[in-house]
């Protein structure tokens, strides 16, 4: 398995921010976005990561590089403590740009070589999932046969399907259809995928087909998908853990509130502030 991050869009909900410093790069406190995706393929046990970026975003390839002027100056000062947080992942991580906004059929694409024939987990950065075992592990665990598509899925409000892809399954558990962001009461299901998927081979040659189409524009990889499950190859799993949505700004703020209570050093101060905070 190999993993595949798509960060190559604009993120014009956080403008103007965004327009210097990519969206995947917002910290939660201390540790930009994407690092907790990279960490959680990392600790699900792949090596191989493509990032998919664009020309706007050259602080993500300095971000997972080595930073060679800070450790001349912690090993001189001898601080391991500072080292240690500047040590890059272990991983093979290599970008590829998107050189047009096409739509995230057209950035999965990039992903055909360096799939060279492995199934791939695919990330949005805009998910990040809390749990004991890593969400792309529990992705790969559910993965029968290396013709399985799996999609993370959670259980959201019925006033809430609209904001994501929603998932329609059969009596056998497969998916039956992956219907993007459709109106409220439209659906039976409100079994909507999050921002991780596990792809097969078989996505690509579906995805040059949706290009076709429309050789110009944007294309998706919902209507693969969908001829995927029609072939009864794709699955859903209903994952375990707290997953924080950092892609808009109250989801972010959310997130820096759940992930400050998480962290050891801040929590009972951070606690303590809130319910100031809350009593005002
Ligand atoms: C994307 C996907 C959608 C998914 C959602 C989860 O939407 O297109 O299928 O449910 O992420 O976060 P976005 O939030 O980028 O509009």
């Amino acid at each position: 398995m190999k993993g595949v991050i798509i960060a190559a869009g604009y993120g014009t909900r956080f403008l103007p921010a965004t327009k210097t410093v990519p969206k995947e790069m917002f910290p939660l406190i201390d540790k930009p976005a994407i690092s907790f995706i990279v960490e959680e393929f990392i600790d699900s046990g792949i090596e191989d990561i493509l990032i998919i970026s664009s020309r706007r975003k050259k602080s993500l390839e300095d971000y997972f590089d080595r930073e060679v002027e800070l450790e001349s100056v912690f090993t001189k000062e001898n601080s391991q403590k500072k080292l240690e947080k500047i040590k890059p992942l272990k991983a093979n991580i290599c970008f590829i740009r998107q050189q047009e906004m096409r739509g995230t059929g057209d950035a999965l694409l990039l992903a055909q070589d360096f799939a060279s024939g492995s199934q791939i987990c695919v990330a949005y950065p805009d998910d990040i999932v809390f749990s004991d075992i890593p969400l792309t592990r529990q992705l790969m665990n559910a993965c029968t046969s290396a013709e399985d598509t799996v999609l993370g899925v959670m259980n959201v409000a019925d006033n809430e399907i609209d904001r994501y892809g929603i998932v329609d399954t059969n009596d056998n558990g497969r998916v039956s259809k992956l219907v993007e962001k459709p109106a409220i009461g439209s659906v039976k299901s409100n079994l909507a995928v999050i921002g991780r998927y596990i792809l097969s081979t078989e996505i690509f040659p579906l995805l040059i087909e949706e290009k076709k189409k429309n050789p110009s524009g944007e294309f998706f990889q919902i209507d693969p998908i969908n001829k995927l499950a029609s072939m009864g190859k794709v699955k859903s799993h209903a994952f375990s853990g707290i997953r924080l949505d950092v892609g808009d700004p109250l989801g972010y703020l959310k997130a820096l509130v759940e992930y400050g209570l998480m962290r050891e050093d801040l929590k009972d101060s951070f606690f303590s502030y809130l319910k100031k905070v809350v009593s005002r």
